[in-house]
C-alpha cells in the first residue's frame, strides 16, 4: 500500500482537487487498491469546509464527486503516516516543512516537480480560474503515478 498526502494552504480548492483526480486515474488503472490517498491543509482557516465549489463543478465536468470531503488539518504525524506528501507550491513546502519536521525520508514533494516542467500549480483562489488549476493537477498527478509505478509498484507487483 502506498499511501499519498496531498497539501495546500486551505485544503478545499488544490489539493482536493488532486486527491480527487488522482484517485480516479489510479481506479481506472484498476490500481485502487495499491493506494491509500488523501489531502490536507496547512491552515486552519477552512477546516471542517467542503470542497470549494469552482473545485466541485469542474471535478463533476469530469464525473467526480468530492462529496463528504470537509477539510483536514496536516499534522506532524502525518510524516509516519504517509510515504509521498506533496505540496502544491512552494510557499506550501516551507509551511510543510514547519508542520512536519525535518523530512530526513525525502518524502516531501512538488507535485509538478515530478513533471517536465516543474512550476507552481496555478492557485485558483486568486485567479477564480480552475480550468488552468485543472490542467496542472491532471497534468501532476499523471507524472506523479508514473513514477511511484517505476520506483515503487515494479518492485511489488509487476
Ligand atoms: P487552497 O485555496 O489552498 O487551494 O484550498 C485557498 C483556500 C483558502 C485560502 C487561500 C487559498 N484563504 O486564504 O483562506
Amino acid at each position: 500500500m502506498t499511501k499519498v498526502l496531498f497539501v495546500c494552504l486551505g485544503n478545499i480548492c488544490r489539493s482536493p482537487m488532486a486527491e480527487y483526480v488522482f484517485k480516479d486515474i489510479v481506479k481506472k488503472k484498476g490500481l485502487e487498491h495499491e493506494f491509500f490517498i488523501a489531502s490536507a491543509a496547512t491552515s486552519s482557516e477552512e477546516i471542517g469546509n467542503p470542497v470549494h465549489h469552482g473545485t466541485r463543478n469542474k471535478l463533476r465536468q469530469y464525473g467526480i464527486s468530492t462529496d463528504g470531503k470537509r477539510a483536514i488539518l496536516l499534522t506532524s504525524k502525518d510524516y509516519q503516516n504517509y510515504d509521498y506528501i506533496i505540496g502544491m507550491e512552494q510557499a506550501n513546502i516551507q509551511n510543510m516543512n514547519r508542520i512536519l519536521g525535518q523530512d530526513i525520508q525525502n518524502k516531501i514533494y512538488r507535485l509538478l516537480d515530478f513533471t517536465k516542467s516543474p512550476r507552481d500549480i496555478a492557485d485558483p483562489w486568486y485567479t477564480g480560474n480552475f480550468d488552468l488549476t485543472y490542467n496542472d493537477v491532471q497534468e501532476g498527478c499523471e507524472a506523479l503515478l508514473e513514477y511511484i509505478i517505476t520506483n515503487d509498484l515494479k518492485k511489488k507487483i509487476f
